[in-house]
């Protein structure tokens, strides 16, 4: 198809594309449909030609930042040699050479890499593993997976199962039976009852009222996305180490996110210094300029699959793609060569630094996050912490926040699964040059938030 005119793909797009987690109704009513047409380092250009500074790295993906043609080129040399070849009984090079070098990233013993398309796909890959492991090791009564409140894991029924989103499970229950949650670490606003320092015995106790053996696995993001950047804290991970280790339930990190130098690290679990027994990831494996997930199991996870005829009888057509696979190895290899962890690792304090410093603006409650992963909360009242719900969340968030900072130029999340966030996740080649422009737009916008929301 000849490239459309501007118009043209608006109309095209109101016609057919279906656009994921989007009010389609406002396109059918005559709105506008951003359409980025290009990228290069931490900036976006759409179909007007408008430049954008990308700080969510297109939802915490691209992490080598864009255009890097030499990344995507990886797949196109690899698809000369061998396009595709599935990892269904078989294997090729590409997949044994990225499960070899994930291997020697990733902490500890998790040895053994399961490839996916994605995070859904890794997520309900854990979930599965960790029940069959459980019933090879004669314990087919533990299914249950904890997860916290607020979290996201994907929308998958198995994976749903385990996100805390009521608004995002409601339209589909029942699904996965099995899912509990607990509540995360929102240390802004603490549950009734617990303190930073008690805050993982929420997962024994809910083990305990479930019956440890009917629970299979505890998953949690190190760093949680949904609800603005939720940081574990001291000791949190340790304790939940023990406490699944006492109980006999596998420890799962989700890492869609928090790997590949989000927070200046491989792996989220290496910043906080836990060992999961198993970790998920997508997204920044191959700064998403091919689709492709992982689960990565602890050798002792595999081992009841190695015992007789055992087989995990799970997979996925595209798992461990070779495009894909010659592309996550070519965008780990520049990450090596770029020193990209060490870039995150430099600059975390300067990034920290500058959202700290609007803090002075009366709607900005809390900055919370960690390495290139961090949140604005959004509040009424600064003193009580009183936050805005209902009708005054949509007013603040998509009545003017969202579309205000597209327009002028920055893409980050104006969020509302828990209390209002502004996500800001920018890619891990950005420096003080990009946080300088973040201010210059974030601060006169939140200004006038807080002059309209009338903030104190
Ligand atoms: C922590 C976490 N888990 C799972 C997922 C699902 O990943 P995907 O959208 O690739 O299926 C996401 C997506 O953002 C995520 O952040």
């Amino acid at each position: 198809m000849a490239q459309a005119a501007t118009s043209e793909y608006q109309e095209l797009a109101r016609r057919h594309l279906w656009l994921h987690f989007s009010r389609m109704g406002a396109y059918e009513r005559g709105a506008e449909m951003p359409i980025i047409v290009r990228g290069d380092g931490c900036y976006v250009w759409d179909e007007h030609g408008n430049r954008f500074l990308d700080g969510l790295s297109a939802l915490f993906c691209v992490n080598i930042g864009h255009g890097r043609a030499d990344i995507a080129q990886a797949g196109a040399d690899q698809a000369a040699e061998l396009g595709f070849f599935t990892t269904w009984s078989y294997a090729h090079p590409r997949a044994i050479e990225l499960a070899a070098k994930v291997a020697s990233l990733a902490p500890g013993d998790l040895n053994r890499v399961f490839f996916t398309s994605g995070g859904g796909e890794s997520v309900e890959t854990a979930l599965k593993v960790a029940r069959h492991y459980h019933k090879l090791r004669g314990k087919p009564m533990k299914t249950k997976f904890i997860a916290r409140e607020v979290a996201y894991h994907g929308t998958t029924l198995g994976a749903l199962s385990a996100t805390g989103v009521t608004g995002l499970r409601e339209p589909y229950e029942p699904f996965t039976p099995g899912g509990c949650h607990v509540p995360n670490t929102n240390l802004y606003r603490l549950p009734p009852g617990y303190g930073a320092e008690n805050l993982a015995e929420a997962i024994r106790h809910r083990i305990e009222f479930e019956g440890p053996d009917t629970v299979a696995a505890v998953i949690m993001e190190p760093v949680q996305n949904a609800g603005g950047c939720f940081v574990p804290p001291e000791g949190y991970w340790q304790r939940a180490r023990e406490i699944c280790d006492e109980y006999d339930v596998l420890l799962i990190s989700d890492e869609v996110i928090c790997s590949w130098g989000r927070l200046g690290t491989w792996f989220g679990a290496q910043r906080f210094g836990y060992q999961p027994d198993i970790i998920t990831t997508a997204k920044g494996l191959t700064s998403s300029y091919a689709s492709m997930g992982a689960m990565i199991a602890s050798d002792r996870i595999i081992e009841p699959f190695l015992e007789g005829t055992n087989s995990f009888v799970h997979g996925f057509t595209f798992g461990g793609h070779p495009m894909a696979s010659a592309v996550a190895m070519a965008n780990i290899t520049a990450f090596e060569e770029e020193g990209i962890l060490e870039n995150v690792n430099e600059n975390e304090p300067h990034f920290r630094a500058m959202l700290e410093s609007l803090r002075d603006i009366p709607i900005v409650g809390d900055v919370r996050g960690a390495g290139y992963f961090h949140a604005i909360e959004l509040v009424k009242d600064r003193e009580t912490k009183e936050t805005f719900d209902g009708e005054a969340a949509e007013t603040l968030l998509r009545g003017y926040l969202s579309g205000e900072l597209f327009r002028r130029g920055l893409i980050c999340r104006a969020d509302d699964r828990g209390d209002p966030v502004i996500q800001l996740a920018p890619p891990l080649i950005a420096g003080p040059e990009q946080f300088e422009e973040m201010e210059a737009i974030l601060r006169p916008i939140l200004e006038e938030a807080s002059r309209r929301m009338d903030s104190h």
